[in-house]
Order: C-alpha cells, then sequence, then structure tokens
C-alpha cells in the first residue's frame, strides 16, 4: 500500500500544526540536503511549454529514496478562475521502484519555496533583518512571509501588487499572524527601508518589477517569480551590482534572471555556502541575490519532511497504488478469472 495525503489531510494537518512550525522544521531538511549535494542524482526539470503555461516534472534521488514533483505554471490562470501553480508529488523505494508515499504539493511546494528562501536568507541577509518588502500578494505571499520570519524574525512586512485586492488578501492574512503589514503605493515605496525583498510576481514575460535604482546596498533579494525561459522579474543591472546565488547552474541558466546575462556570468551553487567552501555574505554592504527557480532536491526534502511528520497520525490514508498479483509473473491471474462480458 502507498501512504497518501490528499488536500484535505494536507490543509488538517497544515492547519493543526502551524505553517510557520512547518517552515522551520523543513528548513532543517531542505538545509541537511543541500549539505549532501553530492549524493543526488541531478538533472534540469523537464518542461513543456505551450502559450498557456508550463507543465514539468522535477525529478531526483539521493540512491536510497527517488521523488518526483509534477508541478504547473500558467500566470494567466487567476484571471479565469485557476491558480498559477498546483502539483503532486511522489517517493518511492529505489530497491524495488514501488511508490511509498504521494501527496498534495499546491500547498506543500507553498511551504517548500518558503522553506528554501529562509533557508538562504538565514545564510545570506544580514543577520539584524526585520523588514520584508514583499512584491507580488498571490499564493505564494503569505507563505513567503512566515519563511522571513521562521528564519530572520521579520516583523514588517511592506507590500506591492498591481492588483490592490491581493494586498488587501494579504493584510488580511498576515495581521492576525502578528506581522506590521504596510501597503504601499508602489514598488519603489515597498523597498524604502527594507532589508529584505522578495520578488513573487507572476507574469510569462521578461517584466522589471524591480529596477537597479531601488535596491540599496546591504539588502538580500529573494527573487522566486522568474522561473521559467521568457520569465524574469529583475532589472539584469541588479544581477551585475550583486552576488548572485542559485539551487543547480544547469537549470537556472535556463530559468532564472541569469538567462538575462552571458553564460559566463559568475553565480554560486549554494550548497557550497552551506559546506563552507563559499563564504556567502562577506559584508553588510554587499548586496545578496538568489535567483530562485525551485530545484527537485528541495521538493525531495518536502515530501520527507512531510512523510516523517504525518508517521504515526491520522493525516493520511493507504492507497491501493501497485497492482499487487501473489505470483508476480501472473499480473494477468488479477482479470483473467473474472466472467466474459456479453
Ligand atoms: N522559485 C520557486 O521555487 C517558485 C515556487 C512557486 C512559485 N514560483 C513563482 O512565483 C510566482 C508567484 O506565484 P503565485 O502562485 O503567488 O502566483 P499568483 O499568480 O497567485 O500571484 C502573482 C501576483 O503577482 C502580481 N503581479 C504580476 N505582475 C506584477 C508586477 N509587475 N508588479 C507587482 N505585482 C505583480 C499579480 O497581480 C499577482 O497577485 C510565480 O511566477 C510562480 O511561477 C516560484
Amino acid at each position: 500500500m502507498t501512504r497518501f495525503v490528499d488536500v484535505k489531510n494536507m490543509v488538517r494537518w497544515v492547519s493543526t500544526t502551524g505553517p510557520e512550525r512547518i517552515i522551520r522544521g523543513m528548513i532543517e531538511y531542505v538545509e541537511a540536503d543541500f549539505a549532501r549535494w553530492n549524493s543526488f542524482d541531478k538533472s534540469p526539470r523537464v518542461a513543456s511549454h505551450t502559450p498557456f503555461g508550463v507543465i514539468e516534472l522535477m525529478p531526483t534521488s539521493d540512491g536510497e529514496t527517488y521523488a518526483f514533483k509534477y508541478v504547473n505554471g500558467h500566470p494567466s490562470n487567476p484571471a479565469r478562475g485557476f491558480q498559477t501553480v498546483t502539483a503532486f508529488g511522489v517517493l518511492a523505494d529505489v530497491h524495488n521502484g514501488y511508490p511509498t508515499f504521494l501527496a498534495e504539493m499546491t500547498l506543500l511546494t507553498a511551504l517548500r519555496t518558503a522553506a528554501t528562501s529562509g533557508f538562504f536568507a538565514k545564510y545570506l541577509a544580514r543577520p539584524d533583518s526585520r523588514t520584508l518588502a514583499l512584491i507580488g500578494a498571490g499564493s505564494q505571499a503569505e507563505f513567503q512571509a512566515l519563511g522571513m520570519r521562521a528564519a530572520l524574525g521579520i516583523e514588517q512586512v511592506r507590500l506591492w501588487d498591481t492588483d490592490p485586492a491581493a494586498m488587501e488578501k494579504v493584510a488580511r492574512n498576515l495581521t492576525p499572524l502578528g506581522f506590521d503589514v504596510v501597503i504601499a503605493a508602489s514598488a519603489a515605496d515597498a523597498v524604502d527601508g527594507a532589508d529584505v525583498i522578495t520578488t513573487c510576481t507572476a507574469d510569462k514575460a521578461l517584466a522589471t518589477v524591480l529596477t537597479s535604482d531601488l535596491v540599496a546596498p546591504g539588502v538580500h533579494l529573494n527573487a522566486i517569480g522568474g522561473d521559467c525561459p521568457g520569465k524574469t522579474e529583475l532589472d539584469p543591472a541588479i544581477l551585475e551590482r550583486g552576488d548572485v546565488f542559485i539551487e543547480f547552474e544547469a537549470q537556472t541558466r535556463i530559468e532564472g534572471e541569469i538567462q538575462q546575462m552571458s553564460p559566463a556570468f559568475p553565480v554560486t551553487e549554494f550548497w557550497r555556502v552551506v559546506t563552507g567552501e563559499h563564504p556567502g555574505r562577506t559584508s553588510p554592504e554587499q548586496i545578496t541575490i538568489f535567483d530562485s527557480v525551485g530545484f527537485a532536491i528541495e521538493d525531495f526534502s518536502a515530501l520527507r519532511y512531510l512523510r516523517d511528520a504525518v508517521d504515526g497520525t491520522e493525516f493520511f490514508e493507504e492507497i491501493d497504488l501497485v497492482a499487487s498479483p501473489e505470483d508476480p509473473k501472473d499480473l494477468f491471474g488479477l482479470v483473467g478469472q473474472l466472467s466474459p462480458v456479453g
């Protein structure tokens, strides 16, 4: 039998445990997996692009457990009543290839993306960071704020989105959680005095939601919305001014903000910072940039975290996903004994 966490159980688990506590725990799992980076199979995700958006498969394995996530990105979806990003994922046992764990990952992706943002910020942001500018107030926004609070103790969130209703939604969701939420009048107003800037907008375009003059020395920039060929958020001049940290170079060169730069543009794979090979932030004035696209190992960590967290609870069910005849060679025997129809 395969353990299965559906949307109903995911919602119950997250509501009972609390999203910030989950993100904090997930940061530890993502960090542990980045620290053993070289034990994973790695490849850029497999993307199928259409004029409507992208559908992607994200596989990896550590030699014991295999994982993949199915995820889409359709920036025009909200206008049609659908979400921009939805996902589900699987863990499997490499010894016999059987799937052991299946989960919804629309919510889990928001939690893992927040955990990854927090994890990078823990190493790269100034430790005294208390103010977050959040540009993009869609599905990921509240999770991103919680990720930065879990990692850094962020207190104030300065919001900007071209959709005022989305900003009001985020203010409504974050204020009761103890954040001091400021609805800004523009991107420039949002980043004024911010220690950390998160861009999480969705547009299938080479957009510029942030220009270089808006990025002050010392800021940590967490850019999560530029994650597909032809879909970026930052003025390339910002990348020239800062030090760019990425997940997996072969994927980020195709999908990240750095798709706008030459193939030789210098970047650092973040596992090198985690293992101490690279110093990360070296001065309070340095601009650090996480050019985030989302990598398979983070989903592996998130699925692993969820699997361990729900073990022994009522937040999963067992489903019959693999046909298992008593004689492993007699698959036909499962259906051959039925009386013929007609
Ligand atoms: N890097 C990762 O790991 C990762 C993971 C999940 C999602 N994402 C990406 O993050 C982005 C946000 O995802 P979501 O699910 O919150 O999307 P969403 O569609 O729910 O929200 C996006 C928001 O951006 C706003 N927006 C668009 N253009 C803007 C602009 N120029 N200035 C200000 N606001 C603008 C929209 O009004 C909307 O409220 C998407 O691009 C998605 O693909 C990345």
